[in-house]
């Protein structure tokens, strides 16, 4: 898909559609609208006043223009009620009116941006509009091979512009938008992508083409350099698979050499059986988003460096398979972890809290300023929140504040849960330092604390992302299936991130 700046008028440019957006509460065509409106003789004026078109949000109608502008359809969007309009609603909208314009069997649409006298409101609203649009066209289609000719896609977006000053905001936000709906695309065909495509050994692949890019290094360590190492609360998890594990590495460097990095780690469980402790079958397959966290972790480096944002980040991703395998672990076994403490494990299918520990072990390396790890850790979490909300945990309130703005921004928002004294006991061991789960109570606070056992010494945050992970219903900009979450909210992290601030 291709996206193309024009500056030109509304009611002069030739397009296919033109996707025009309208308030509940606006008694008419407002802004460039109104001259449109005037342009095609009221068409938007009388289809309001009749009442068939109240703006309702995400409402949508299609109107002709026949003949009297160059533009052939206009797409009249509704933006609901002023007041609780904001840009995840945008995003919503366009990602709505981009859904239409592709099942009439279009191939192109356009949009008209009003400069804002704010600069900072014109470079948003562009941002979200286009991101909205593109990431609401994602389809996953590589497995289909009949009637592929039927696959509607829409192949080029044009933003039109008419102020001077504004064009080049608008142009510099949607290049970012373009970068960050990419890489949440990027994000998404991974998690899409089965299980038998998408092993451990393809998710190093997938890193490989990121590692192309500029200031990108990639290091993979294989089981044999983990044995050395002692990651043996990932290996144990791996004994039950044919695929070897992998442990990903992925440092971009966007700032100075010596400037210590903010560490993203990603549960990267291309397959999560449950292991012997095993799963029932009814939706085992969605297991295959067991790595999502791991997508994410890989997305979201790959938009850093696309924006050339100048921060050192490294992205790390533990990879591996959970399968009963005749070398699997066992529920009884006791595992010796990098950090050296030892895990009982009562259950195979809390195996994300194992690989993560070594992960967050070896993340100490880097000498972080801060480590922030996203894992479809439980299916307590999904519960607990529903699927619209990504838990949070961690040790340090003032990354959890910039967590959670980041969220708002994105509309990926994230809820805190406690991560008390209290809850260590439930993962207390008779015979090793800890178990690797405690009873059912509780369980996305009790895998956290788990976890922050084999936190180093650096401010930490854990998102559980099992609910948004995977959808089973639409949203307005996020189809059924992958979503690609976190890969926003992380590189909208970034992008806040002020290195100078006096941070955690
Ligand atoms: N990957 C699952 C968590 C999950 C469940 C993610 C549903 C998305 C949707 C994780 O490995 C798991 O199985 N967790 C167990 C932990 C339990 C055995 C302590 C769970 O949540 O049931
Ligand atoms: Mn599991
Ligand atoms: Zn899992």
């Amino acid at each position: 898909m291709k996206i193309d700046f024009k500056k030109a008028k509304l009611t002069e440019y030739p397009a296919e559609a033109m996707v025009v957006t309208h308030f509940e509460d606006s008694a008419s065509p407002e802004g460039a609208a109104r001259l449109l409106d005037k342009a095609v003789g009221g068409l938007m004026t009388d289809i309001i006043e009749s009442g068939d078109f109240q703006g309702k949000l995400y409402q949508l109608a299609v109107l002709y223009t026949k003949g009297l502008v160059p533009a052939k359809r206009i797409i009249l969007a509704g933006l609901g009620e002023k007041k609780k309009f904001d840009l995840e609603k945008l995003r919503g909208v366009y990602a709505k009116a981009a859904q239409q314009v592709r099942a009439l069997g279009l191939k192109e649409f356009t949009f008209f941006m009003d400069g804002d006298d704010n600069r900072q409101t014109t470079k948003e609203t562009t941002e979200a509009a286009l991101e909205g649009a593109i990431l609401g066209l994602y389809q996953f289609t590589s497995y289909k091979t009949l009637e592929c000719d039927k696959i509607k896609t829409i192949e080029r977006i044009t933003v039109l512009a008419d102020r001077d000053d504004a064009l080049e905001d608008i142009h510099a936000a949607a290049a970012a938008a373009e970068i960050i709906a990419r890489a949440v695309h990027f994000a998404r065909d991974l998690v899409s992508t089965p299980g038998n495509a998408m092993t451990p050994s393809d998710m190093v692949q997938a890193a490989r083409r990121i590692a192309k890019k500029k200031r990108v290094r990639l290091k993979v360590l294989d089981v044999a350099q983990m044995k050395t190492l002692g990651m043996h609360a990932l290996l144990g998890v791996a004994r039950g698979s044919d695929e070897p594990a992998k442990f990903i590495i992925l440092e971009y460097r966007g700032a100075k050499r010596n400037e210590p990095p903010i560490v993203l780690v990603g549960k990267g469980l291309t397959f999560d059986s449950g292991g012997i402790s095993i799963k029932p079958s009814e939706n085992m397959g969605e297991m295959k988003s067991d790595m999502a966290g791991g997508a994410a972790v890989m997305g979201a480096i790959m938009a850093a460096a696309d924006l050339q944002i100048p921060l050192n980040v490294v992205g790390l991703v533990p990879a591996t398979e959970n399968l009963p395998g005749g070398s699997a672990y066992k529920p009884g076994d006791i595992l010796t972890s990098l950090s050296g403490q030892t895990i009982e494990v009562v259950n195979t299918d809390a195996e994300g809290r194992l690989i993560l520990a070594d992960a967050l072990t070896y993340a100490q390396r880097f000498r972080p300023v801060v480590v922030i790890d996203l894992a479809t850790l439980t299916g307590a979490c999904k519960i607990a929140l529903g699927d619209h909300v990504i838990g949070m945990l961690g040790n340090n309130a003032p990354l959890k504040e910039e967590i959670r703005m980041a969220g708002d921004q994105t509309g990926e928002r994230v809820w805190e849960l406690p991560l008390w004294e209290d809850y260590h006991d439930l993962i207390k061991s008779d015979v090793a330092d800890f178990k690797n789960a405690g009873s059912r109570v509780g369980g996305a606070i009790t895998a956290a604390a788990f976890l922050s056992h084999f936190v180093g010494a650096y401010p930490w945050v854990h998102l559980d992302i099992a609910g948004p992970a995977w959808l089973t219903k639409d949203k307005p900009y996020v189809p059924k299936g992958a979503s690609g979450t976190g890969v926003r909210l992380m590189v909208q992290f970034l992008r806040n991130w002020k290195r100078d601030a006096s941070h955690p």
